[in-house]
Order: structure tokens, then C-alpha cells, then sequence
């Protein structure tokens, strides 16, 4: 029977440790009105917030306590799990408490599950923790114990045109013998000056005293050799990963024109702000930076804003994977009769 792939079939997904949904936007972008959510889950009240606002839904749920037959049936699994620092590898000889690390769970959803496909992605560094152990245990499960095919690579999202640096890992699993081919991205990077935004209140600008410790501390700390923290991003330069915690944002400084700065002679010194218009990003500029829309909403503090997007993935990344894989799954079942039980459903949506 003949049939356009495109015209009739709605994949199902769930969004694991969903945050604030930014790979679900970049499914939603790439599969268009050929996706539905049926299930998501969050630990995280404000995450929970900011994705109900923009996805219309509430994925308040611990992974612990979800029962996987409780799910409804889907094709695609999403997941940037949280890294936990210690090793699963182990954990056949029952070493570790496997309970103990959230893979497990998602191990569990996809083989009761058995979706069509899967993206799983990481911090960079879960390739080599534990000699690269932990990562070869879980390949090895989602292999050999799933039997899914397995591709994976780590990417730099200032390739998919955002000015920030920052490498992550990215797994892709079909349960069939599929063919796939991660995107390349391209050389044309995007500058920071591309994402700044204009008029930008001045609370965001550092004190000329928080200024001065931040240069004090790089003095003494580079007398003794070592690299320290904070670091001015000029306009045609590209931010370095943003992440939460630490030195996050001193580490993507910008320099920009104050326009106004409401202290007096007499006023507060700790208050004064910096002369050389140094200031953090906004939250906004960070949205940017992981390729959010400006529609897309924050209804939390800046604190959390901050840590959600940091905490998040680069939007034109996820996209551009999920247009592979679009590609890949139909190019693979409409070459493959023999495998009818996609074709059924998708005859019957
Ligand atoms: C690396 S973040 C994922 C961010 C997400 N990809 C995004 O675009 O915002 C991992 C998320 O897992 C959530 N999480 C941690 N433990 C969880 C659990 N037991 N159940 C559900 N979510 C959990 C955290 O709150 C965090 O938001």
C-alpha cells in the first residue's frame, strides 16, 4: 500500500527530567504539528512553573515514583538526565545501589516502553568520568541489555549558530538497525554582540567595589600560576557555558554604556557602580544564548531564571538532531515492509 508518511502519522513523546522543556522545543520546532506530548516529569516546583506556562502543562513528578505501565504508550523518549558524579559502572557485580542513579529509571521506561527512538543528553565529561566506565555501562546497556542501535557524539552549540560555547554529549537510540548521521552544524558563528540586549537597567552592572575584588582575586591568583574567573566577553567573541553556581556569571562579563546610575556623592559606596560599564547578562541574553524565542516566558525570580537556562540545552542543537532523526525514521519505514507495525499505526492516526 502506498502511503505519505508525513501526512498521517502524529509521534508520541515523553519529556524525562523535562526542566523547562527546552528539548521538547526543539522537537516541537523540528517534527512541527507531527508531535504530541503525552507524558512529562519534573522534580523542580520552578522549573514546573516556567514549563507550564509555556507548554500548557504541569510535569510535577518524581521518576522514582512514576509506574512506567502508567505511562501512556509513545514513540519517542527525551531525556537530559541529571550527571550524577559517581560511577554506575559497577553495578552488575552490585557494587552500587543502581536505584541510586536516575538512568536506571529511564533503562526501565524504555524496556517496558520499547519507543521507536530515543535522545538522551549530557555534560561532556559523562564520556570519560570513571575512566570512561560510567558511559560504557550505560552504552552497553542501552545496546546490548535494550538492543537498540546506539549513535553518539558530542557537539558545540556555537555551531548551530549561538555565541555560546558548550560541549554535550548526545545519545541517540532506534530500536531498529537505522541509519543516522548527527548534525554537523557549520563554521558561520554568531557573535555576542548579535544577542546583547539594548537599554539594559542598571542593576545588572557591577559595583566599582565587586569589580575590584574580581580583579584583585585574578592578580593574586595568577601570581601563583593559576587561572581565575572572571572574564569580559567582547562583541565579537563567543560566551563561554553558562552554567549555574560558582563563578557562572562572572565568567560572561559584558561591557556596555550606562546609561544612568542613580548614585549620589553620599550615597551608599558598596552601591557605586563600575566606570568601565562591565555588567552580567540578562536572563533574557542567556535565553538567547540557548537559543529560547523571546516569547518564551519566565514567571520566576532571576535566580531561577538563571539557573533553569543554565541547567538547559541549546534549542537549534536539539532541533537539528531531531531533524536527523525525523529523516532517518521515515526514510527506514518506508523502505521496510516487512516492519508493518509502524505502518499500521501510522494508517490508523
Ligand atoms: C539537566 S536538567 C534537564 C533540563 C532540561 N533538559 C531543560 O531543557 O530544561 C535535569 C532535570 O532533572 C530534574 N530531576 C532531578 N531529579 C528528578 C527526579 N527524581 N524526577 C524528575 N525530575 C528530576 C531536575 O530538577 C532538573 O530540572
Amino acid at each position: 500500500m502506498d502511503f505519505d508518511i508525513n501526512l498521517m502519522y502524529i509521534y508520541k513523546a515523553i519529556d524525562l527530567f523535562a526542566g523547562i522543556g527546552g528539548i521538547r522545543l526543539g522537537f516541537e520546532q523540528a517534527f512541527r504539528d507531527q508531535i504530541k506530548f503525552v507524558f512529562s516529569c519534573e522534580i523542580d516546583e520552578f522549573c514546573c512553573l516556567t514549563y507550564k506556562l509555556n507548554f500548557g502543562e504541569n510535569p510535577k513528578a518524581d521518576i522514582k515514583e512514576v509506574i512506567t505501565k502508567d505511562i501512556p504508550d509513545f514513540d519517542i523518549l527525551l531525556a537530559g538526565f541529571p550527571c550524577q558524579a559517581f560511577s554506575i559502572a559497577g553495578y552488575r557485580e552490585g557494587f552500587n545501589d543502581e536505584r541510586g542513579n536516575l538512568f536506571f529509571y529511564i533503562r526501565d521506561i524504555i524496556r517496558e516502553k520499547k519507543p521507536l527512538c530515543f535522545l538522551l543528553e549530557n555534560v561532556k565529561h559523562l564520556k570519560n568520568h570513571d575512566k570512561s566506565r560510567t558511559f560504557n555501562t550505560i552504552e552497553d546497556i542501552l545496546r546490548n541489555e535494550l538492543g537498540y542501535t546506539i549513535y553518539y557524539t558530542i557537539l558545540d552549540a556555537s555551531l548551530f549558530r549561538l555565541p555560546q560555547k558548550r560541549k554535550r554529549i548526545y545519545i541517540v537510540g532506534f530500536r531498529e538497525d537505522i541509519k543516522f548521521k548527527f548534525p554537523e552544524g557549520e563554521n558561520r558563528n554568531v557573535r555576542i554582540g548579535n544577542i546583547l540586549e539594548k537599554d539594559v537597567n542598571t542593576k545588572y552592572f557591577l559595583s566599582q567595589q565587586y569589580l575590584n575584588t574580581l580583579k584583585n582575586h585574578r592578580t593574586r591568583h595568577k601570581a601563583k600560576g593559576h587561572g581565575f574567573g572572571y572574564q569580559v566577553i567582547g562583541r565579537k567573541e563567543v560566551a563561554n557555558t553558562i552554567v549555574c553556581g560558582g563563578m557562572g556569571k562572572e565568567r560572561n562579563l559584558v561591557k556596555d554604556t550606562i546609561k544612568y546610575d542613580a548614585w549620589r556623592p553620599g550615597d551608599d559606596p558598596l552601591k557605586k557602580k563600575n566606570n568601565e560599564g562591565i555588567r552580567k547578562m540578562t536572563e533574557r541574553e542567556w535565553a538567547r544564548l540557548q537559543g529560547f524565542p523571546d516569547s518564551f516566558i519566565f514567571p520566576v525570580s532571576m535566580t531561577q531564571a538563571y539557573k533553569q537556562l543554565a541547567n538547559s540545552v541549546p534549542v537549534p542543537v536539539i532541533k537539528a538532531i531531531a531533524i536527523e532523526m525525523k529523516q532517518s525514521l521515515e526514510r527506514f519505514y518506508a523502505n521496510n515492509a516487512h516492519i508493518a507495525e509502524f505502518k499500521k499505526a501510522m494508517i490508523q492516526e
